[in-house]
């Protein structure tokens, strides 16, 4: 009779079923946000009672949506069963602070969350699965609305934010005196990189309705007269000229013919000795590290025709092709890296 193997650790369900229930826990965080749970509480410590009559809850459930909040770390409840937020939730989801990335995830609560439902039938039909389905265009909305373009644009700033101080820390930027962020939304890279190295001017390109929120951005950190916007569109019109050009959370969107494109206008746009620098979700060549970069690149089929993340290696392959001749990936905060162009 074979001998039974015994296991050298006993193994569990446990990882499996918090993975496969983890939309439960998803989407009481996202309706907290939603809600403006955080937003109330903020400096404002209160019992159930009135949070839920605040909130206009129902009775049923609020006192477990509270609760699971403490048991998730997002709240805290004191003996005398007062709420609070957690540090970070304090300082990050508190609609009224500049440090708010809450933009991001009430998107993710009234788009996202519904489009990733049919995230099996965009694996079958490789076909995007968000409002483009039924024929709208969200980002067409999202331009001609002031307001939610202005939160849209300043969530990015919070996400982009770890990656935006670690290039402005890791590039040679003594070496340069001018860059041109393409895609560059309210700012969030150009301040972080003129405020860091005081000799450098830079150009923010976007579409022509970003140019007041990347004016009062720059404005609010006193950076007007180094900091300036050029309207345009980056597939249409030619990137400005500068030692450096930056492309973040960009090409991803694009299709591989499209990224070429976008990498031969910076190489364009760049004297010899100059380079670009494109940072996100970067995939580690062996595809089996960042689950955040692959999850991302599930998300951009989700959310574009032929968008997907892409390897450094990839990303290093399509430089070379349009003449970068030195390139290299460099890490830069939790799930994003940059890679590095040189001409
Ligand atoms: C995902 S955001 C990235 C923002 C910023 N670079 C960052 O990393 O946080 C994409 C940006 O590309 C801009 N964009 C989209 N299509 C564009 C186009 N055709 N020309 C210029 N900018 C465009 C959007 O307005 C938006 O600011």
């Amino acid at each position: 009779m074979a001998a039974v193997q015994e296991p050298t650790q006993a193994l569990t369900p446990e990882r499996i079923m918090q993975v496969g229930l983890g939309f439960w826990q998803s989407k009481v965080l996202l309706s907290a946000v939603g809600l403006g749970l955080f937003t109330v509480l903020a400096g404002e410590p209160q019992d159930g009672e009135a949070l839920r009559a605040r909130l206009g809850l129902h009775e049923r459930g609020a006192r477990d949506f509270f609760d699971a909040l403490v048991a998730l770390g997002f709240l805290k409840r004191d003996d005398d069963g007062v709420y609070s937020n957690a540090a970070d939730v304090e300082l990050f989801l508190d609609r009224e602070k500049p440090s708010y990335i809450g933009g991001l995830l009430e998107m993710a609560d009234v788009r996202l969350y519904r489009f990733w439902d049919s995230l099996t039938e965009g694996l079958q039909t490789g076909k995007q699965q968000n409002e483009a389905k039924g024929g709208d265009d969200f980002f067409g909305a999202l331009y001609a609305d002031p307001a939610r373009l202005a939160a849209f644009m300043h969530a990015m700033s919070g996400l982009s934010m770890g990656g935006a101080h670690a290039i402005a820390a890791k590039f040679p930027w003594e070496r340069h005196t001018s860059f041109a962020d393409i895609g560059c939304a309210e700012g969030g890279l150009a301040v972080t990189l003129a405020q860091t190295h005081p000799h450098l001017r830079g150009v923010g390109f976007d579409l022509p309705p970003v140019a007041p929120l990347f004016d009062r951005y720059a404005a609010e950190h006193s950076l007007s007269d180094r900091l300036a916007f050029q309207p345009g569109d980056m597939f249409t019109d030619p990137f400005p000229r500068a030692d450096v050009v930056t492309i973040g959370h960009i090409l991803h969107d694009w299709s591989l013919t499209q990224r070429k494109e976008l990498l031969r206008k910076a190489h364009d746009a760049v004297p010899e000795g100059g380079g670009v620098i494109v940072f996100e979700a970067i995939i580690d060549d062996e595809r089996r590290k960042n689950a955040f970069g692959l999850l991302m690149s599930l998300n951009m089929l989700i959310e574009t025709p032929e968008g997907s993340d892409y390897t450094g290696a990839d990303c290093r392959r399509w430089m070379e092709e349009v003449g970068f001749r030195e390139t290299y990936v460099e890490h830069l905060a939790g799930p994003d890296s940059m890679v590095v162009g040189l001409k």
